[in-house]
């Protein structure tokens, strides 16, 4: 009954509430076409991002897992004239059907594509020493979601919004005894999120053409 339903109710909301952007399409069927795998976040979460980053005020985001660039492109438009994206992306390929797609979308200015692994990555922009990001959106291997999210913290400030995706994957996230490496991950990142002082977070569940997942949010405090 269910995961037919909701992806209908996604189809109502989308075509209700999301406006159509070519470039978005467009990214959305080259990725395809490169044979990327159907893993991007859905139109009305894209938008979600899209609006917590107006919300947010963001000028300067960072993303961990770029693949085709669809979610780049829902938080690059959120951004100010001099605003700054910056998405961290291991596979080549990935990148560069990205580097594309956000030309494509007016973004080539906004938007920098860092190659590699990463936590690699990471430690690069910390010693970089970049200024803060307003919003941080980890999406990339869930393993490592509570070491992206410790350097996550350490390159945000207070009023920072740190989101991660695929927190539910199905139920599974519940599974304390799963060896599944993602699950192990994502747990490690629930813990860090209920231990750590300078966060406040919370999770839903979400249903959709994603099927049963889910979306944490943490807002840097302290
Ligand atoms: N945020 C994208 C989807 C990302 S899918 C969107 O919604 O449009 C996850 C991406 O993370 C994949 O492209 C994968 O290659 C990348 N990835 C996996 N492991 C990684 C790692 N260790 N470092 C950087 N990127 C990684
Ligand atoms: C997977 C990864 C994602 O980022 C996502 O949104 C859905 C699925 C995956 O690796 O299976
Ligand atoms: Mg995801």
């Amino acid at each position: 009954m269910t995961e037919h339903a909701w992806t209908s109710v996604d189809e109502y909301l989308n075509d209700r509430l999301v406006e159509r952007d070519p470039a978005l399409d467009a990214a959305q069927a080259d990725s395809a076409a490169a044979g990327l795998p159907a893993i991007a976040v859905a139109p009305n979460q894209g938008k979600l991002l899209n609006l917590l980053a107006r919300l947010r005020g963001a000028r300067r985001i960072l993303e961990v897992g770029t693949l085709g660039g669809y979610s780049a492109i829902w938080m690059g438009r959120a951004l100010p004239p001099d605003g700054r994206l910056i998405t961290l992306e291991v596979d080549p390929k990935h990148a560069q059907v990205a580097e594309k797609n956000l030309a494509r979308a007016g973004l080539r200015d906004k938007v920098e594509i860092r190659i590699g692994p990463a936590l690699e990555t990471l430690a690069r922009l910390a010693a970089e020493k970049q200024p803060p990001f307003d919003l941080t959106f980890i999406d990339a291997d869930k393993q490592n979601n509570a070491n992206y999210f410790d350097a996550a913290l350490k390159m945000s400030r207070p009023g920072s919004l740190i989101l991660i995706d695929n927190v539910v994957r199905q139920g599974a996230v519940t599974d304390a005894r799963s060896s599944d490496p993602a699950i192990v991950g994502t747990r490690k990142l629930f813990d860090r999120l209920r231990e750590e002082p300078r966060v406040d977070a919370t999770a839903i569940q979400t249903v959709g053409v994603k099927g049963w997942d889910g979306l944490a949010m943490a807002l840097v405090t302290g």
